[in-house]
């Protein structure tokens, strides 16, 4: 005879499957993704461990600087896509430096050097900054700056950057083709695979609340990742931006977000994973969720204010200062890293 009490539902026996690796599908990493009300929390309270587990109570501060706004890219829902009409801007390598200086003098270790995809930052240019920052201010470089030739990737690798992030943004195939005019996904991920294999610490990550998207590719966006062996995973929900296509779509879910952040965790258990700007931007308090159910890393921008109302890839974009960040840590009952 069965004991009902006993008898595990779907959402557990997934959990429990997932948690000790055991053999587990896509129909496992579904259910997790859907799960509601108490299941959630078990979801939340599951990653946290593991997140404990691997990282002790740490967080980890990084430091963004959008170093440039223009992008020859046109993806549906981002503000900064080359045909929406807005003031464009490049930073000269001196202001650049000097915000990588304010970060390094914050305590903080990593800078984030991102831009749209711009051609003007040809390799020579790239690398003189690189130099430039790597002989005026110790720091550790992530670069995100797009998708770029092997040998590029190469050349920056061998001028010293250590990191860089290329988010695949979706791996549904079809998705992924009506977000992106100019791109094609197979392309996408054989970027991710060289820097992987020039040695990079690899970064990607994915948009929660594209047109169509479901819960079973968003599961499949987090197989890939552990596929990849991906080292970085950046999920934040989509937020509409003003005059674009997507301009009238309704932003993601903040709770499907951080449930994808608790699931990431439970399958990519060494990642980096951010708890997002954007998950902030969309709910208060969303920053802190994220890191209850596994994110260790926040991102702070330090673009100079003259760019930074330039640089709003979505609208109403948050921009989290350091005290909010140190706050939000501690209401989690976790400590920042100074490195
Ligand atoms: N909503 C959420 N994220 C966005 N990005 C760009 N536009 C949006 C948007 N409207 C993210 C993409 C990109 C990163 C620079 O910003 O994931 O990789
Ligand atoms: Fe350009 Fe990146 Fe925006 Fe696409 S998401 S338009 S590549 S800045």
């Amino acid at each position: 005879m069965g004991c009902l009490n006993t008898r595990f539902s779907n959402f557990q026996e997934s959990l429990i499957k997932i948690q000790n690796g055991r053999e587990y599908t896509i129909e496992d990493v579904d259910t997790l993704l859907k799960a509601e009300g108490e299941d959630s929390e078990a979801l939340f309270a599951a990653a946290f461990k593991i997140r404990e587990q691997e990282f002790a109570k740490k967080v980890y501060l990084r430091g963004i600087i959008e170093f440039s706004n223009y992008c020859t890219k046109n993806c549906l829902y981002c503000g900064i896509r080359s045909a929406n009409n807005i003031q464009r801007y490049r930073m000269t390598i001196d202001e650049i430096t000097a915000a990588v200086h304010e970060i390094k003098d914050a305590g903080i270790g990593t800078v984030v050097l991102q831009s749209g995809e711009d051609p003007w930052w040809s390799p020579e240019r790239i690398i003189t900054l690189i130099k430039s920052i790597k002989e005026q201010v110790g720091i550790t470089i992530t670069l995100s700056i797009g998708e770029r030739s092997r040998e590029e990737y190469a050349l920056y690798r061998k001028a010293g950057v250590e990191r860089f992030l290329l988010k695949i943004e979706t791996t549904n195939k079809d998705i992924f083709a009506k977000m992106h005019p100019h791109d094609c996904l197979s392309q996408r991920i054989k970027c991710s695979t060289w820097l992987k294999e020039l040695g990079y610490m690899n970064g990607s990550g994915c948009i929660i609340g594209l047109p169509e998207q479901r819960a079973r590719d968003l599961a499949a966006d987090i197989l890939w990742f552990r596929d990849m062996g991906m080292d970085m995973i950046g999920i934040g929900p989509f937020i509409p931006a003003q005059n674009t296509p997507l301009e009238k779509h309704p932003p993601g879910s903040t709770f499907m977000t951080i449930k994808a952040v608790a699931v990431a965790r439970l399958i990519c258990k060494k990642a980096f994973l951010p708890a997002t700007t954007a998950l902030e931007t969309l709910e208060d308090c969303g920053q802190l969720k994220a890191l209850k159910a596994g994110a260790n890393v926040i991102m702070l921008n330090f673009t100079p204010q003259i760019y930074k109302s330039n640089y709003k890839i979505y609208s109403n974009k948050k921009a989290i200062k350091l005290e909010k960040a140190l706050e939000t840590i501690e209401q989690a009952g976790l400590t920042r890293v100074i490195d």
